[in-house]
């Protein structure tokens, strides 16, 4: 794959595609713009470079549907900010009215095109959409890490329409921590994966069990483990139909001889809400009308101490229900503890991105993925589409 600092930018009309689906609350303040910093090396190289750059993205869900409150205004300001210069906000992504907007560009001058999902046509990878958009550009640069495992039209139709493209340097980055450092990690190599559930993260656990030295499960899904190690859980979540793929997972960890760990006792309550009388209980002596929605401070030492001579350490998913604050002391103790480790850190995005936040630990991890989805999917051994879309780019020039 070709990468920006390989393309000559200068003077070039170069379309960016970034992931700026960010968080915004019912005022539409934008509440966590980590996504949007995360461009501003690939923003600062093509500016420094002369380019002329102009900048695609999505936001939230609106189907096709103009709507307001899914309008990249919001980012547009914040951007102009941090960038510290003027960013034009263009009404539409395609149509006259940009054609024109993106021809009175001088280098140095950024445009951000309204949000892509205002047409349907790009969740389709519609032709005819992403030649429009290509037309816009002299060179297309990816660094739309969030959006990789889609296949949309402004991040693999695109490709075949114009000249030049390759990969921002956020795109590096993520490849870098989340594919080369579990490819070849420094050992011992320590997965701690949580969330509710094992169906959405059982690629995962299949790919990583046959990589790490450690398997740490928490949350939710630790439940289901438990369950087909015979355990009584109560009324804790788990997945009757995950049981026989939760027991494989444990085979092939003894059978490759890697170290499985799961919660030896656990916070319970009768209902998950903010005021509910809660226990702590050995996992042998769950209530039968309660349920698990922590780990336990005897599980939190024993993960803490299973960390201690971690080189890597890869965190995917929570350990409790962490949005009720009753119920997130075990997913923060967790936070702390992985700061605290020797090893290289590599946090996947979404819920444990906003985890290690609440914890105030996000300063010393050595790298939080700006992808949700797509960081799993690389984690579970899966090919991204925008990738494989800027690989063959690169293998067709
Ligand atoms: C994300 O936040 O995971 C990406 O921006 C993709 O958004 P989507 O799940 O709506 O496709």
């Amino acid at each position: 794959m070709k990468f920006i600092d390989e393309i000559d930018l200068k003077d070039k009309k170069v379309l960016f595609r970034f992931d700026y689906n960010v968080p915004l609350d019912s005022t539409l303040n934008i509440t966590d713009d980590i996504r949007i910093r995360a461009t501003l090396p690939t923003i600062n190289y093509a500016l420094d470079e002369g380019a002329k750059v102009i900048i695609m993205s999505h936001l939230g869900r609106p189907k096709g549907r103009i709507s307001p409150e899914f309008s990249l205004a919001p980012v547009a300001k914040r951007l102009s900010r941090l960038l510290n210069k003027e960013v034009m906000l263009a009404k539409d992504c395609i149509g006259d009215e940009v054609k024109k907007l993106v021809a009175g560009m001088t280098p140095g001058s950024v445009v951000l095109l309204e949000n892509l999902r205002f047409h349907t046509e790009e969740e389709k990878n519609d032709d005819e959409f992403a030649k429009e958009l290509a037309s816009l550009g002299d060179v297309y640069i990816d660094d739309a890490f969030g959006n990789a495992h889609r296949k949309h039209a402004s991040n693999v139709g695109i490709i075949k329409f114009i000249k030049e493209s390759g990969a921002g340097f956020l795109i590096k980055q993520e490849l870098n921590y989340l594919k080369k450092a579990v490819d070849n990690p420094a050992r011992p190599f320590v997965a701690i994966i949580g969330g509710s559930k094992v169906s959405g993260k059982l690629e995962a656990l299949l790919h990583l069990i046959e990589k790490v030295d450690k398997m740490i499960i928490g949350g939710g899904m630790a439940f289901t483990f438990l369950k087909a190690q015979g355990y009584e859980i109560g009324k804790s979540i788990f997945e009757e139909e995950l049981l026989s793929k939760a027991k494989e997972v444990m085979e092939t960890a003894k059978k490759l001889g890697i170290k499985f760990y799961l919660p030896v006792d656990c916070v319970i309550a009768e209902d998950a809400s903010a005021d509910a009388e809660t226990k702590i209980v050995p996992v042998q002596e769950i209530n039968a009308k309660w349920k698990g929605l922590d780990i336990g401070p005897a599980t939190i030492t024993l993960f803490t101490e299973v960390l201690g001579n971690a080189k890597t350490i890869v965190w995917n998913g929570p350990m409790g229900m962490f949005e009720i604050d009753a119920f997130g002391r075990g997913t923060s103790a967790l936070a702390h503890s992985i700061a605290n480790s020797y090893a290289v850190t590599i946090v996947g995005g979404g819920d444990t991105d906003v985890a290690i936040h609440k914890a105030g630990e996000s300063d010393r991890i050595t790298y939080i993925s700006t992808g949700g989805g797509a960081s799993l999917e690389l984690l579970s051994g899966k090919l991204l589409p925008a990738i494989e879309a800027l690989d063959g780019a690169q293998r067709a020039t």
